[in-house]
């Protein structure tokens, strides 16, 4: 089995790369030259890097077409929200466009598709969403994301879009975009963070997601499935867990409405996704709040972050 991961700088790819069956043929790619932090990767794994910019059509296609990958697990994107709402072009550009391209070209190449898209396509009023659920975007970011979702499920009934609740835990390699990280450095640093109060989420952990993930590449399903955590929580109390599971005042946590921020992209209030379909057809267990801190906060504990 040959896996190739776009992105594979970036935090959710680092947990698949670190957890991938030792037997699979590991490819990745990135925009810089050398991959950042090779070293994160664990002792005995190796991994094919290759430099590529999404939006280079032709090196895209040179590369799909030399390396031949069995499944592709699209991780890549432009993910800011806010530089999305100010960078509208480049958002569709890499999420929507680059997304379709790889689309067509897996397709062409016989490979498998595992999309990683987000509980944002949502507008956040009815909450608890199914995968049969409409989407409705409330920010550019969402959009680009639906419209990558459908050229995904148009090329190939095969390939998967899975839809990710907001991910937690430490990046494997390199920085990622680790909102857990970045709290911990906040509360070592004496800070007080603001959390939206307003934002209803079902977090996952990056461990549990990287298996998924990696379960999905094989196991045969297509379609749409929703990766989260079985805890319905707002970022706020969610912070506040946080804080206390790694020793730090709760009180550090202050409540915000995330609406109400100047220059901030709205916001969908209630992103919770329904996770039955992950726990039926997966072997990967979809954990409760808890439980993924307990397991997120591991690499602290064995002494590794
Ligand atoms: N983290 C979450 O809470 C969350 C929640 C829902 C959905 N998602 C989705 O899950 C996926 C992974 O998220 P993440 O948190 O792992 O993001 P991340 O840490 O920001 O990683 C994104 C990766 O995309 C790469 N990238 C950006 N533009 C590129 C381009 N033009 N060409 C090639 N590579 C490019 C980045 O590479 P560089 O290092 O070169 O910048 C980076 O490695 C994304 O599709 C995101 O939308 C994430």
């Amino acid at each position: 089995m040959k896996l190739l991961i776009t992105g594979c700088s970036g935090f959710v790819a680092g947990s698949i790369l670190a957890q991938a069956p030792v037997q699979w043929e590991l490819h990745g790619t990135g925009r810089s030259e050398k991959l950042p932090d090779a070293e994160g990767l664990p002792a005995g794994r190796t991994l094919q890097y290759h430099p590529l910019d999404l939006l280079d059509r032709e090196k895209m296609e040179w590369l799909l077409r030399s390396v031949r990958p069995d499944v592709v697990i699209h991780t890549a994107a432009m993910a800011n929200i806010d530089l999305c709402e100010s960078q509208p072009a480049i958002a569709m550009a890499m999420n929507t466009d680059a997304t379709e391209r790889l689309a067509v070209l897996c397709r062409e190449t016989g490979a498998r598709l595992v999309f990683c898209s987000t509980d944002t396509v949502f507008d956040g009023v009815k909450g608890r969403y199914t995968e049969s659920d409409p989407p409705n975007p409330v920010n550019v970011y969402a959009d680009t994301k639906v419209r990558a979702e459908q050229a995904v499920l148009a090329a190939s009934a095969d390939n998967v879009v899975a839809r990710l609740s907001l991910v937690m835990g430490l990046p494997v390699m390199g920085k990622g975009n680790s909102f857990l990280a970045d709290t911990l450095e906040k509360l070592k640093k004496g800070e007080s963070i603001k959390f939206p109060g307003n934002e209803i989420r079902t977090p996952i952990d990056v461990i549990t997601l990287g298996a998924a993930l990696n379960e999905l590449a094989v196991n045969g399903f297509g379609g749409i499935i929703h990766l989260s955590g079985n805890t319905r929580i707002n970022r706020y109390e969610m912070a506040r867990q946080i804080a206390g599971a790694t020793g730090f005042s709760p009180d550090r946590i202050l409540p915000v409405n995330s609406n109400s921020l100047p220059g901030r992209a709205p916001r969908p209030n209630d992103a919770s996704l329904d996770n039955a379909l992950a726990k039926r057809i997966l072997d990967t267990p979809m954990r409760s709040l808890s439980e993924g801190l307990t397991l997120a906060l591991s690499r602290i504990v064995s002494g590794e972050w």
